[in-house]
């Protein structure tokens, strides 16, 4: 498995030595104490093994507290240094391969031997909220490849990252090859676009059924409730930032890419057009991949896409698609609009975090530690959707 090195790993192996230690102390009191002196008593001895067990998960306890109160919450978490720690273990690449980013996910390297060219490893990490949460997925990040691989694969009507059959560099580490995508490097378009199906989410949250506008100020129809199915599917683009992606309008949007092509220099590409067809290409993926697993028994929900420009400004789809990190897939079986639907992606994890970071208000928008039942459950879900469409 990959990226042992985790802040959970580091509290164990701290803990292992802690016990060690104990154990150590018990033996030596037992064999070379106790029994040296002939102590032969039989309540001396239980008394004894009492005192120390108790003294040990005391010691023990405060141990965890420590470690705990350093890690989680005098130290604001550092996600950087996690990730550090993360690809010090075992996702480090050769020397020659320069590692460029660490996203919530992914880790980007440039292609030693090609200059136009990224190498993405999908990690086993967990985020929600915008959040890296502690605990790993076993396998997702190859999950998250494959299922990407599969859709890119069906695109045929515009140009994306991907690279069909690439040529790994002999070097490249054979144990990370499911999880690595050789893709263009590209220029990623500072917005992220979602698309709906259903009411759900952010989209419903902000929703005022009074009105029928988004909170984005955007009219969807007034009495809608939770799942509701639009008649077409809605256009929700929100920001993309480090602190956190805001949703915005059509307009913000526009505004947004006219800004960046600004900045950029794509004084060839007008921001309206360039606006008006990520809307109609991510609406028309959304709908063909909402078709196509509908006969799989599965409703997409919603997704996000990414887009990226090359030098001469041509638009490409980028990073990951339909996944269950970006898309919200729910069991056709049982859906019922109005009632809380039965996922195969992630919602199981962001509820958890929801319901801690309730319970826990000073702990809001920090990391969470995930328990074992809620990682499997998740997994499940990765492993479900990949073996669904990636055969
Ligand atoms: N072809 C590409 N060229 C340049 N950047 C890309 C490309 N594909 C994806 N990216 C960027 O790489 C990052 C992928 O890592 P990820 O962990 O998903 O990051 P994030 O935390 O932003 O979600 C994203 O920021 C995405 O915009
Ligand atoms: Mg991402």
């Amino acid at each position: 498995m990959i990226l042992e090195l985790r802040k959970e790993d580091y509290m164990g192996y701290k803990l292992k030595n802690i016990m060690y230690a104990w154990l150590e102390v018990v033996e030596y009191i037992l064999h070379i104490d106790l029994i040296k002196k002939n102590i032969s008593n039989i309540d001396i001895y239980i008394y004894i093994i009492i005192f120390y067990i108790m003294k040990k998960i005391e010691n023990l306890e405060n141990s965890i507290k420590d470690i705990k109160k350093s890690n989680f919450e005098n130290n604001k978490f550092d996600l950087s240094s996690c990730l550090s720690d993360c690809i010090t273990d075992s996702l480090k690449l050769p020397d020659r391969y320069t590692h460029l980013h660490s996203g919530k996910v992914r880790e980007t390297y440039q292609h030693p031997d090609d200059k136009n060219l990224l190498i993405m490893i999908a990690t086993d990490r967990i985020s929600t909220h915008d959040v890296v949460h502690y605990g790993l997925i076993p396998s997702k990040g190859e999950a998250l490849t494959q299922i990407s691989r599969f859709w890119f694969g069906t695109i045929d009507f515009l140009d994306t990252h991907m690279i069909a059959d690439p040529e790994r560099p002999s070097d490249f580490p054979d144990k990370l090859k499911n999880r690595t995508e050789i893709v263009k490097k590209l220029n990623p378009l500072p917005i992220e676009a979602i698309v709906r199906g259903y009411l759900y989410g952010s989209a419903l949250k902000g929703y005022d059924s009074q009105t029928g506008k988004l909170s984005t100020s955007e009219f969807i129809g007034k009495g809608l409730q939770k799942c509701s199915k639009f008649n077409k599917a809605i256009f929700t683009p929100s920001t993309k930032s480090d602190e956190g992606d805001i949703n915005i309008n059509y307009d913000n949007m526009e505004d947004y890419l006219y800004n960046f092509l600004l900045k950029e220099g794509f004084d060839n590409i007008d921001a309206t057009e360039l606006s008006e067809q990520i809307k109609k290409i991510s609406i028309n993926i959304y709908e063909k991949a909402n078709k196509l697993a509908n006969e799989n028994g599965v409703v997409i929900g919603d997704t996000k896409f990414e887009f990226g420009l090359d030098s001469k400004g041509k638009l490409y789809l980028i990073d990951e698609i339909l996944t269950p990190d970006s898309s919200r897939f729910w069991k056709i079986e049982g859906f019922v609009q109005g009632q809380e639907p039965e996922s195969l992606d992630k919602q199981v994890i962001r509820d958890y975090v929801m319901e801690f970071w309730k319970k826990n208000p000073d702990k809001k928008g920090k990391p969470v530690v995930l328990p074992d039942n809620i990682i499997e459950k998740g997994g499940q879900n990765y492993k479900t959707i990949k073996e669904l469409f990636y055969k």
